[in-house]
């Protein structure tokens, strides 16, 4: 790829289920640079959460190729590995461990990364007080609202600083304060590290808040 600025090339990409009974996805081709903030919209079923999880190697493509930073994810060896160096994700539910404190949650990435308990606790500690978070630290998940939740859910993507953070209706049980407030610490986000931010969502004051809009039906981009 010639242009260096193109964090993610989505090329031709299918996801067929069902011997192709299903086309979850079908010839969807977009590039997308670092320090975008794009909204991935269309009905329910068209293919957004496939798309998503294409792009987070958490699921390959049946036909066609995605590229992140120049690298063809078909080549990728070490999945996990590639993930936790380049992409961050939030889901619509939080999926924090249930028996870790909200700081040991959101520092759980860094252990991967080798990082030492002093500085693991210390970067957990200033991403939680980002998310105006620091009283809630020590607390259960099950034990703070739904919305520290969620939060502490983007504390935990962003940790790592990843160039592609993937959003999966991120606000999708949360209301519009708690709403507006996670899509901003993302943008924020994407500013701050020139990151690609994508954001699957149904909610259309988060598609109007990007920089783009991508909308899928029945698995294809519309124009
Ligand atoms: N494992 C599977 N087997 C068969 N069909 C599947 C499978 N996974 C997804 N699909 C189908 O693929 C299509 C796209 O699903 P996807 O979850 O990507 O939609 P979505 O846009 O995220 O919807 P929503 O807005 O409801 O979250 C749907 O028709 C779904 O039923
Ligand atoms: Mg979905």
């Amino acid at each position: 790829m010639s242009d260096t600025t193109i964090l993610l090339a989505v090329t031709e990409v299918s996801r067929h289920h069902d011997g192709g009974a299903v086309k979850a996805l079908d010839g969807v081709t977009f590039e997308a640079r670092a320090g975008e903030v794009l909204a991935l919209t269309g009905p329910s079923g068209c293919g957004k959460s496939t798309l998503l999880s294409l792009i987070g190697l958490l699921d390959q493509p049946t036909f066609g190729s995605v590229c992140i930073a120049g690298e063809n994810l078909a080549t990728v060896r070490q999945p996990a590995n590639f993930r936790l160096q380049h992409i961050g994700f939030v889901f619509q539910f939080h999926h924090m461990v249930a028996t870790m404190t909200l700081l040991e949650n959101v520092a759980a990435p860094l252990v991967a990364l080798g990082l030492h308990r002093r500085e693991r606790r210390a970067r957990a500690s200033e991403m939680l007080a980002q998310m105006d978070l620091s009283a809630r630290a020590n607390f259960l998940p099950a034990k703070v609202s739904g919305g520290e939740r969620q939060r502490a859910a983007v504390a935990r993507a962003l940790i790592t600083r990843p160039p592609l953070l993937l959003a999966d209706e991120p606000t999708g049980n949360l209301d519009s304060h708690n709403n507006t407030l996670v899509v901003e610490l993302l943008m924020a986000h994407a500013r701050a590290h020139g990151a690609l931010v994508l954001i699957a969502t149904h909610n259309p004051e988060i598609a109007r808040l990007a920089d783009r809009r991508l909308e899928l039906c029945d698995g294809r981009l519309r124009a």
